[in-house]
C-alpha cells in the first residue's frame, strides 16, 4: 500500500485535502547530487543502469519531498530500439547519426520487441520501486509520436522543428507510416512499464504546439488518442500536449485521466475547454522558480486558488530549468503542501 497516494486520488477525481505536487524534469538537471553522477557516467549509462535509475529517480523525493517520482530515463530511448542511433552531445543535446530525410528512410525504422530491447528500463522500474518502498507513486513516461518524429527527422533539438513540419507536409504518407510505427512501439513500451509496476504514465507531446490546428489534427491527435485509449485500460494516463489550447477539447474525450497545460493558457480557459471530468496538471511558469521566496509563494498560492484543490495536480508548465536553485524548488513544493484555503484568506 502506498503511504502517499494523493497523485492517484487526484487522477481518479477523488476529493483531496490539498493538491499533489511534482515537477516535470525533477529527476535530473538541477539537483547537485545528479550533477555529480553526470561527471562519473555518461547519459545513456545513467539511463541503462538500474541502480543509477533508482538512485536518480528517488533524489527529488528525498531532497524535496514531492508527492510522486518520475522515472529517470528519456523519451529518446525508444529510437535506438527502433534502429536509430542517438548520441547526447555535451552542451548541444540529442544528435542522431542518420536522421530520416527521405520517405525511403522510414524503411530502416522497425517496431522492436520492447521487452528485449528496452529491458533495462523495466529493470530500472523494478529497482526504483524497491528503493521508493511505497512512499509515493512512480510515474512512467514516453514521448508522443509527433514529438519523437521531430527528433527523427530534424536529427537534433531545434527551436521550431521546421524540417519535421516540412516532412509531414511534403511526404504525408511516409509521415503517417513513421507515426504509426512510433505509436505501436510506444503502446508496447508503456504497457511493459505498467507491467513492471509504474502507477501511472505521462505522455510528453512537448512540440505539439509547433503544428497548425489542422496538422495537429492529422499528425498528432489520432496517435495520441490511440495510445491513450489503449493505455487508460491499464493505468491512469496524463497527457502533456504543450502549446495546443486549440486541441484541448478534442483531447478531453481521449480516455486520458489528466491533461497537463503550460503557462500560455489560463486555468479557467483550460477548464472550460477540458470540462469537469478530467484532472488538470500544471502550469506555473518555470521562470517563477528563478525569483525569490515571496514571489514563488505568491504565484503558487494564486495558481492553486484558480485551479481549485480537486481534480488538480500542481506542477510547472514545462520542465524545471537547470539553473533553478534547489531551495526555490523546495519553496514551491512546500507552498503546495501547506496550502489551505483558510490560510490564504487570513493572509490576504
Ligand atoms: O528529468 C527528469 O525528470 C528525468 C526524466 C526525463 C529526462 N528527459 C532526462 C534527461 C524526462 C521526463 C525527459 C523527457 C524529455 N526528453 C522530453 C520531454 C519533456 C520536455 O522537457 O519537453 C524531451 C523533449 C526530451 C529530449 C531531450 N533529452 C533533450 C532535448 C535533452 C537535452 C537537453 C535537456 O536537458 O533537456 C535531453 C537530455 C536529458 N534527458 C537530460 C536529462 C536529465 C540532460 C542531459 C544530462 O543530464 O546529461
Amino acid at each position: 500500500m502506498l503511504q502517499n497516494d494523493l497523485l492517484l486520488r487526484a487522477l481518479n477525481g477523488e476529493c483531496v485535502s490539498r493538491p499533489p505536487v511534482w515537477m516535470m524534469r525533477q529527476a535530473g538537471r538541477f539537483l547537485p547530487a545528479y550533477q555529480k553522477l553526470r561527471e562519473q557516467y555518461d547519459f545513456f549509462t545513467r539511463c541503462q543502469t538500474p541502480e543509477l535509475v533508482a538512485q536518480i529517480t528517488c533524489l527529488p523525493v528525498d531532497v524535496l519531498g514531492v508527492d510522486a517520482a518520475i522515472l529517470f530515463s528519456d523519451i529518446l530511448v525508444v529510437l535506438p530500439a527502433m534502429g536509430i542511433e542517438v548520441q547526447l552531445i555535451e552542451g548541444k543535446g540529442p544528435w542522431l547519426v542518420n536522421p530520416v530525410e527521405r520517405p525511403t528512410d522510414t524503411d530502416r525504422i522497425r517496431v522492436p520487441d520492447v521487452s528485449q530491447s528496452l529491458g533495462y528500463v523495466f529493470q530500472g522500474i523494478r529497482a526504483t520501486l524497491e528503493k521508493l518502498d511505497n512512499r509515493v507513486p512512480l510515474i512512467g513516461f514516453a514521448g508522443a509520436p509527433w514529438t519523437l518524429l521531430c527528433y527523427l527527422v530534424e536529427g537534433k533539438g531545434s527551436s521550431s522543428f521546421e524540417k519535421a513540419r516540412a516532412f509531414c507536409y511534403h511526404y504525408p504518407a511516409a509521415a503517417h507510416d513513421l507515426l504509426s510505427k512510433l505509436t505501436r512501439t510506444t503502446i508496447a513500451y508503456l504497457q511493459e512499464q505498467v507491467k513492471a509496476g509504474v502507477h501511472c504514465i505521462q505522455l510528453f507531446d512537448s512540440w505539439a504546439g509547433w503544428l497548425t490546428p489542422e496538422a495537429f489534427e492529422e499528425f498528432a491527435l489520432p496517435y495520441l488518442q490511440e495510445i491513450t485509449t489503449t493505455l487508460s485500460a491499464y493505468c491512469p494516463v496524463i497527457l502533456f500536449p504543450k502549446g495546443i489550447s486549440f486541441g484541448l477539447s478534442a483531447l478531453a474525450n481521449s480516455g486520458a485521466h489528466a491533461i497537463g497545460i503550460d503557462w500560455t493558457i489560463s486555468p479557467n480557459q483550460a477548464r472550460t475547454l477540458v470540462g469537469n471530468k478530467l484532472t488538470l496538471q500544471g502550469n506555473l511558469d518555470p521562470a517563477v522558480l528563478l525569483t525569490d521566496a515571496h514571489t514563488i509563494k505568491q504565484h503558487t498560492q494564486h495558481m492553486i486558488q484558480v485551479f481549485g484543490v480537486n481534480r488538480y495536480i500542481a506542477n510547472l508548465g514545462h520542465g524545471i530549468l537547470p539553473q533553478t536553485p534547489v531551495e526555490n524548488a523546495r519553496i514551491f513544493v512546500q507552498t503546495v503542501q501547506e496550502y489551505t484555503p483558510e490560510a490564504l484568506s487570513t493572509k490576504s
